[in-house]
């Protein structure tokens, strides 16, 4: 396995949510899969000397890019079902509730199987990684066998994840329900022991806490899933929190104790810094100071948002940067319809002008800055990975795309790059028009983990 590289050539990430450093001429050396040095503004006559002055081992060898190409860290999904894969795209027009029922169990219900959910996942984890996608936060189905199928999958093909056995033992169909809470609880702490025991230092995969949302969840569920979480510390938490109207009035009916979502999750011991809550579409003041002050991420799915659930749901993601709220991107797999977090950014765009209208003037739009920011770093912080990932500080982890403008296949759909186009200009077309064929190399860890060749 090589995790030690060097590359000359431009090279783009972001600093904080408005701050994209883009530098033409960068040095990036990469050892034992970290960055151990970036050199910035390095010209080209120079490059071969402060190469050589590093006094690097002789097997890392220099790579310059060519015009066109650049590099980007790893793509960051927040919010990722990776059951659905094979159901993207269905259901449209649904709200929550029936789309779960009518479309979303009985597809998940498949991974009972085990040969299915093998040959079901590694699709699915070849297809994020080609769309860029080196950091996920996945929600497995309810089988203990199929999650632990997932994480195996991830760690082979060198993706970094967090991995959960999603807990619903209410709710939900009889063919597709924990047994009783007592087994929901014993197969999760199960999948926890074995994911850690598959990669002991969570080089890749980390087992997290899945509870699909309190629709699906009893008090006792909730309750056991909170200690579990107060046991370790360290244990990332998901959920899907204030998705949508019918959701959160459903949740306040099985929960009347509770007037808000955040007080419930923060009751049963599920709201810390390691929380990622998918959606947060309505969000009253009262909770969003909340998650401030409990420093919790959000996974913010703007194509989900707008297709499936119940009408058009803008996400505040204006006031959640305002107020220093962690915010990412998610596909949301099935929720969503494409796999691409360059999509997400995209529609995070198109909705934050929707939002602009919406509280005439008072949140203004995104800027691409700030969504490449939420692909990237944004995610990582939401992840609490932001001191191995995100950007490429020296220290950190080598997660990285080589992205190529011109050489890809044939692609008529990235705007093409014209001589006489400044790096920003090149890099904004692919931002607005790009695809995953512009994707050409996916680096985790300093290691290739999908390529196009
Ligand atoms: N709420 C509970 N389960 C789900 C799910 O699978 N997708 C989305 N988008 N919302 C949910
Ligand atoms: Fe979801």
């Amino acid at each position: 396995m090589t995790t030690s590289l060097a590359f000359y050539g431009p090279l783009i990430h972001s600093l904080g949510p408005d701050k994209v450093e883009i530098v033409d001429e960068a040095l990036v050396v990469v050892q034992d899969g970290k960055i151990s040095t970036l050199r910035k503004d390095v010209p080209r006559d120079q490059v071969e000397s402060v190469f050589s002055s590093l006094n690097l081992n002789s097997d890392v060898k220099l790579r310059y890019l060519s015009r066109g190409e650049f590099l980007i860290p790893g793509f960051v999904d927040t919010h990722n079902h990776a059951p659905q894969w094979a159901m993207r795209g269905l259901g449209r027009g649904l709200h929550i509730l029936e789309w779960l029922d009518q479309v979303t169990f009985p597809n998940e219900a498949k991974f009972k199987d085990p040969d299915y959910a093998r040959r079901i996942y590694s699709d699915c984890v070849d297809g994020f990684i080609q769309q860029g996608i080196t950091t996920v936060s996945y929600y497995g189905s309810l089988h203990g066998e199929a999650t632990k199928i997932l994480a195996e999958i991830c760690l082979a093909k060198g993706q970094r994840a967090f991995v959960g056995k999603c807990n619903m033992d209410r709710n939900a169909p009889d063919y597709y329900r924990d047994m009783d809470t007592e087994e929901s609880l014993r197969v999760t702490e199960d999948c926890i022991a074995h994911i850690r025991s598959i990669d002991p230092k969570a080089d890749l995969v980390t087992p997290i806490l899945t509870p699909r949302f309190a629709i699906c969840c009893n008090n006792d569920l909730l309750t056991g899933l909170g200690e579990i979480a107060s046991r370790n510390p360290d244990l990332p938490i998901q959920t899907h929190f204030n998705e949508a109207e019918q959701e959160i009035n459903s949740t306040l009916g099985l929960f009347p104790e509770f007037t808000n979502e955040a007080d419930l999750y923060e009751h049963f011991g599920l709201l810390s810094r390691k929380s990622i809550l998918a959606h947060c579409t309505h969000m009253t003041d009262y909770e969003m100071t909340k998650l401030r002050e409990l420093d919790c991420g959000v996974a913010h799915c703007p194509i989900a948002n707008t297709t499936v659930g119940g009408g058009f749901m803008a996400a505040p993601i204006r006031e959640f940067l305002r107020r220093g709220i962690k915010v990412g991107l998610g596909t949301d797999s099935g929720g969503g319809f494409s796999s691409s977090i360059l999509d997400a950014m995209r529609q995070a765009f198109i909705v934050s002008n929707a939002k602009e209208l919406m509280t005439k003037g008072k949140d203004p739009s995104l800027s691409l800055e700030e969504c490449f920011y939420m692909a990237t770093l944004g995610g990582a912080r939401v992840c609490c990975l932001d001191e191995q990932v995100g950007n490429f500080e020296v220290g950190k982890q080598f997660d990285a795309l080589v992205v190529s403008t011109v050489k890809q296949k044939r692609s008529l759909v990235n705007t093409m790059t014209e001589d006489g186009d400044s790096l920003r200009m090149t890099f904004e077309k692919f931002l607005m028009s790009g695809d995953d064929r512009n994707i050409t190399e996916v680096y985790a860890r300093g290691r290739l983990i999908g390529s196009q060749a």
